[in-house]
């Protein structure tokens, strides 16, 4: 296949070397050396865990190398988490040379446009838990950090405020696009969202009680789709609230950010989501949890790492209480950073745009857990 692909195409005389040996022979081989651009493997089928040998080579690559994998199963759920999972394409054997000349294409006509985008859904494990201010928060600190573009969508058609917390005016928005998927063209972000700033956009909710707040799940899953084509990163600002639609979307985000409480109600609910998304996404990474308002209630609070052994997973990020800048940011229209770059907060969320957006940590954040921790432990001392 590889002969075929790249034997007329001139840019493609450049294959460099070729070997036996699956996944574990490539992670070998550049645990030594530079990996180069592009890597082509073939899995093998007897390969075990192959999600723990993507892991263990991606660990050995350098930045800016693609993996594009060819195996023999042709199953939608493998592929949608091989891609979650960082692979750039994956073909199902036999495969016709031209498309592994499209998936090279793909990756380097316009590396980071088209359809690359990443969907992260920010959702709370019951409300008021500061999912969706750390859903536009998290957005602004990516669009500076990786100078990408996002959107931040907000999906709590009627009661949604991040026009408010963002201070923007929106006459547009996510309904308008889902009454009308005709409007999804290649331009409609750019006419429906509003611009925080020339990185980050808004699709507001329309916030009227006039419409039918259940959303059709398949209309969603186009704009997202359209979305994804249009920015590097979508943000969805998910409602505390069970439906087939809120289902839909947390299954086919790329990542689940799960915004909590340190509460029995949060641990509670926790479990539940965790659960659910263990079963629905049993080959993607476990959502990213954070515990947020950590020091509000003072007394009572369950510790963040019983919090983790009671949900069983460990929170990545703990992010205290902060009335006064949280309450500043609110009355300005301003995101936290621009209030106080410096503020706890700040850097915390600094540190999960980066975690799920997949981009390298400081060597101070490397171990966003135990940073956690730390932070967590300094506050139960202030506490
Ligand atoms: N770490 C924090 N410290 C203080 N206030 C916070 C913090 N995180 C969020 N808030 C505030 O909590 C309130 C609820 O947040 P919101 O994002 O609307 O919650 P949710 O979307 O989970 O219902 C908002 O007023 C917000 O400013
Ligand atoms: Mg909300």
């Amino acid at each position: 296949l590889v002969d075929q692909a790249f034997a007329d195409r001139r840019l493609f005389k450049m294959v460099l070397s070729r070997e036996a040996g699956g996944l574990e022979a490539a992670r070998a081989r550049y645990a030594a050396e530079p990996s180069p651009p592009l890597l082509l493997v073939e899995l093998d089928e007897n390969d075990g865990d192959l999600m723990a040998h993507i892991d263990a080579l991606g660990e050995v690559c350098v930045a800016g190398t693609n993996l594009i994998l060819f195996g023999h199963r042709n199953e939608v759920e493998l592929y949608r988490a091989l891609i979650r999972r960082g692979v750039a394409d994956y073909l199902v054997l036999p495969a016709e040379p031209v498309r592994l000349i499209e998936a090279v294409l793909d990756l380097y006509a316009e590396p980071g446009a088209a359809g690359s985008g990443r969907v992260i859904a920010f959702v709370g494990a019951k409300g008021g838990v500061g999912s969706s201010t750390l859903a536009t928060n998290t957005g602004c600190a990516l669009a500076r950090i990786a100078n990408a573009d996002v959107v931040v969508v907000d999906l709590d058609l009627p009661f949604g405020a991040a026009d408010l917390v963002m201070n923007l005016e929106a006459i547009h928005g996510v309904h308008t696009v889902l009454a009308d998927p005709d409007r999804i063209d290649d331009g409609f972000l750019g006419r429906f969202a509003a611009k925080y700033n020339d990185r980050l956009h808004l699709l507001a909710a329309p916030c009227a009680l006039d419409g039918d707040a259940a959303m059709a799940g398949a209309a969603l899953e186009n704009v997202i789709h359209a979305l994804k084509q249009q920015a590097h990163y979508v943000l969805l600002d998910v409602p505390h609230l069970w439906a087939d639609w809120v289902r839909t979307v947390l299954l086919l985000a790329d990542q689940v950010v799960l915004v909590a409480a340190p509460d029995l109600p949060s641990i509670r609910n926790c479990r539940n989501l965790i659960d659910f998304l263990a079963t629905g996404r049993s080959m993607d990474l476990p959502p990213v949890l954070v515990l947020n308002r950590v020091g509000l209630a003072r007394k009572g609070e369950v510790p963040n790492q019983d919090f983790g052994t009671s949900v069983g997973l460990a929170p990545a990020l703990v992010i205290g209480d902060e009335p006064e800048l949280f309450a500043r940011a609110a009355a300005e229209g301003k995101m936290i950073e621009e209030v106080s770059r410096k503020a706890k907060a700040s850097v915390a969320i600094g540190q999960l745009a980066k975690l799920v957006a997949a981009l390298p940590a400081t060597k101070a954040e490397a171990k966003p857990t135990a940073a956690g921790s730390l932070l967590a432990r300094l506050l139960r001392r202030k506490g």
